[in-house]
């Protein structure tokens, strides 16, 4: 960001704790960044930083390969904290000696303080830590002193204060390392002299700030999904902007019960936004006839949205920017040098690539929890802020087989039932995705003194951090129960619930 707020450089080794490091340092209210480890002294100059952390990253400190950075940052004099591999890379590029074969492996160990050091202070003289697995460092460069060491003699952090260099081979930023934010504090406020200034209601300042300036009096468009990330940037974008902005929510006829009155309610009665509501549910319906092919379907809807918002986008004659809800995970990582994963990003919802806007991303500095926490700043309802995930092609991905208006209202009911409970129950805010799906089966059932032949529900719940991977939830029976017993009763066109219990992998989130 700009107009010359404090912050600190992250710089990403390919680690998998990179971005927990830049959550934990923002929680400490202090603004961070995650850039690519090669980046140049004199980018990172410009930036301004109070202090550089080195990520860790599953390179091997001792190979030759080992990748380095810019070794003009030493000189600096910037406050650094090198993490895991990057006390490795910071040990040896400073002129001391990495393990030959010993190699230390990940998981918890025992940290003794053996010297007074400020990134240290504040914990007791033997303490619980998290070790990456990796090379350890044997010879301190000069001017280093060892400051902790594990209980095989190994060192686990040491430091040239005068240089104001410091490095660690456990990390602070997991869970397992209790005292973990303790030594980050002492790295922000004590050695690079941070101040607790960021918090949501200064970003969204700068934030409305920016966009004031960089939209001027310029028209804005932005496709409105009712998801989070489109709501709380649509709301922000709208405080900067007002009038000029023009939203456009596309009910394609796939959404949950009572989501698209949600939507309208929201942002036209209680923000007072220009919206313009597409109903586009029979369209949308009849392209879908008859098909049957998953991936036929996201294809149909996705081209589908782009062509009608194309169309709406003429009628409003000339638009100059478009809003987009791109959050920090995929500004990272599709732009980092080491982040080894790229997510590969569901397009479906996307906008056409050839459209001439320039982009409004107010939420590209965010993760997913601070674009929420953004949204309860500027007043959005909870049932909005809280929403969970939802596919971009919708209940298609959870009605296998043919799309219908009828398989969908049953669905709709289902999925209705499955969230009132999660919610009775207060698991909401606990499970990452819980929803019904139809999966196309009928069968034999009996109803009263009746014999039923209809269909059958799946009830899906997951835990995840990031949709990546998951784990099913381990819902109490006693609510499995309510939800079937309430879908049987109150959806006629049912007579069996069944719940997936299966991870992903092997299984993915969505059924289709
Ligand atoms: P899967 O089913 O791939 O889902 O395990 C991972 C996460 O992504 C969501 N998802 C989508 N989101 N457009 C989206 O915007 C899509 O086409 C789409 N497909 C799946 C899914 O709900 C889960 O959170």
């Amino acid at each position: 960001m700009s107009l010359g707020q404090e912050m600190v450089v992250v710089l990403d080794f390919g680690g998998k704790y990179t971005q927990m490091i830049a959550r934990r340092i923002r929680e400490c209210k202090v603004f961070c960044e995650i850039l690519p480890y090669n980046i140049g002294v004199d980018k990172l100059r410009n930036k301004n930083p109070k202090g550089i952390v080195f990520s860790g990253g599953p390179a091997d400190g001792g190979a030759e390969n080992a990748p380095p950075v810019d070794d003009a940052i030493y000189r600096l004099e910037i406050p650094i904290l090198a993490v895991g591999y990057g006390m490795q890379m910071m040990a040896r590029q400073l002129g001391g000696k990495i393990s030959g074969d010993v190699q230390l492996a990940e998981g918890k160990k025992t940290l003794e303080i053996t010297a007074n050091s400020r990134l240290l202070a504040g914990l007791e003289t033997k303490e619980e830590c998290w070790v990456s697995q990796g090379h350890s460092v044997e010879e301190l460069p000069q001017g280093f002193a060892p400051v902790a060491r594990s209980e095989d003699n190994r060192a686990l952090a040491m430091e040239d204060p005068d240089k104001k260099l410091y490095a660690m081979q456990f990390h602070p930023e997991v869970a397992h390392t209790p005292k973990g934010k303790q030594v980050l504090q002492n790295f922000l406020y004590d050695i690079c002299r941070c101040s607790d200034a960021w918090t949501m209601s200064s970003f969204l300042r700068q934030s409305v700030a920016e966009v004031q300036a960089k939209a001027g009096d310029k028209k804005v468009l932005c496709a409105l999904s009712g998801g989070v990330d489109s709501s709380v940037a649509a709301v922000l974008v709208h405080r900067a902007v007002g009038d000029n902005l023009t939203c456009v929510f596309v009910d394609n006829g796939l959404l949950r019960k009572g989501e698209a009155e949600q939507v309208i309610n929201t942002f036209r009665e209680k923000f007072n936004m220009n919206l313009i509501h597409v109903d586009a549910r029979e369209r949308f319906l009849n392209k879908l006839a008859g098909v049957t092919d998953p991936e036929r379907k996201r294809k149909i809807i996705g081209e589908e949205f782009i062509r009608l918002f194309e169309e709406e986008a003429k009628k409003l004659g000339q638009i100059d920017y478009l809003v987009q809800g791109t959050v920090y995970p995929d500004v990272v990582e599709s732009g980092t040098a080491a982040a080894g994963v790229i997510k590969s990003h569901h397009n479906v919802g996307g906008l056409p690539e050839d459209m001439q806007f320039d982009l409004i991303e107010p939420l590209r500095w965010l993760f997913k929890d601070e674009v929420r926490l953004l949204g309860e700043e500027l007043g959005l309802p909870e049932e909005v802020v809280w929403r969970q995930p939802f596919p971009g092609p919708g209940l298609a991905v959870r009605c296998l087989g043919e799309v219908t208006e009828e398989k969908l209202a049953v669905l709709r009911e289902a999925d209705a039932i499955v969230t009132d409970e999660i919610k009775k129950a207060g698991l909401d805010r606990e499970i990452w995705q819980y929803f019904a799906v139809l999966p196309n089966i009928k069968s034999v059932g009996v109803k009263g003194d009746r014999r039923t032949y209809v269909w059958t529900v799946g009830v899906r719940a997951i835990h995840s951090s990031d949709g990546m991977t998951a784990q099913w939830a381990h819902i109490p029976y006693q609510v499995l129960d309510s939800i079937s017993t309430r879908i049987c009763k109150e959806i006629e066109q049912v007579n069996r619930v069944v719940y997936d219990i299966t991870a992903k992998p092997p299984s993915t989130i969505e059924w289709e």
